[in-house]
């Protein structure tokens, strides 16, 4: 039985023995000793019905490089790292956005070559692109793109070209990311990718 659920027994109880108390028993003092307990019992039952929550810091997936075969699972990957640890998704849309901060990035695969976007994501300062989506002159965007490959987001060069061959597959575009060269590309640790979920798991304590 979980911790909870004895308390809740234990609760119940209490507020039984109250109940009773009323019930049965006529001397005043008592009487209200009996309600004091009911309502006590009452109130803690009610706090243990909330449910218990706990926050855990977000789980990391790892995806092991070595297993990937055909580009198509190298986008998969890609996918994962856009919307988790490259952060991408807190600033573009796929799409167009109101809300967005930064270019939309639909069909950016097929509008950009791979090395273009290697160094859009590597060198964002070498070629600032503006925002057009409005009437005048362009404005710089509010936010500015950082480098990929730094801290604090600091993916590898494995996880960059699975992002761009993500860019590429949601663009309609053939992948033009060579797997077997992904795989040679080892300027860190790893052969392993990692995505980290955005959302941190919540789990119920009295479970
Ligand atoms: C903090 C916000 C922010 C984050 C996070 C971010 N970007 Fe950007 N990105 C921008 C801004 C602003 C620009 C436009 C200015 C520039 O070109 O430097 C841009 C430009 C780009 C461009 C060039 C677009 C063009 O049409 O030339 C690409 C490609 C791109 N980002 C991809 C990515 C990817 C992939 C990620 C995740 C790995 C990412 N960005 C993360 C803000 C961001």
């Amino acid at each position: 039985m979980s911790e909870v659920a004895l308390l809740q027994i234990i609760g119940l109880l209490v507020v039984g023995t109250g109940v009773g108390i009323l019930l049965f028993i006529r001397s005043k003092f008592l009487r209200v000793g009996g309600f004091v307990i009911i309502v006590l019992g009452t109130f803690s039952l009610l706090a243990l019905g909330v449910p218990q929550m706990a926050s855990l810091p977000p789980a990391i997936e790892t995806f092991d490089i070595t297993k990937v075969k055909t580009p198509d699972d190298l986008a998969g990957i890609g996918q994962k790292i856009f919307f988790s640890k490259g952060q991408c998704a807190l600033c573009h849309s796929i799409g167009p956005s109101e809300s967005a901060r930064c270019p939309d990035l639909k069909g950016i695969g097929a509008k950009l070559s791979p090395e273009f976007i290697y160094e859009s994501l590597t060198e964002p300062q070498a070629y600032i692109y503006l925002d057009f989506r409005h009437e005048g002159v362009p404005k710089e965007y509010p936010a500015r793109m950082p480098y990929i490959h730094k801290n604090p987001i600091a993916l590898s060069k494995q996880e960059i070209y699975s992002v761009i061959a993500f860019l590429q597959k949601m663009s309609g575009e053939p992948i033009s990311i060579d797997v077997d060269d992904v795989l040679k590309m080892r300027d860190r640790d790893a052969m392993t990718v990692a995505a980290v979920a955005t959302h941190g798991a919540a789990a119920n304590a009295g479970e």
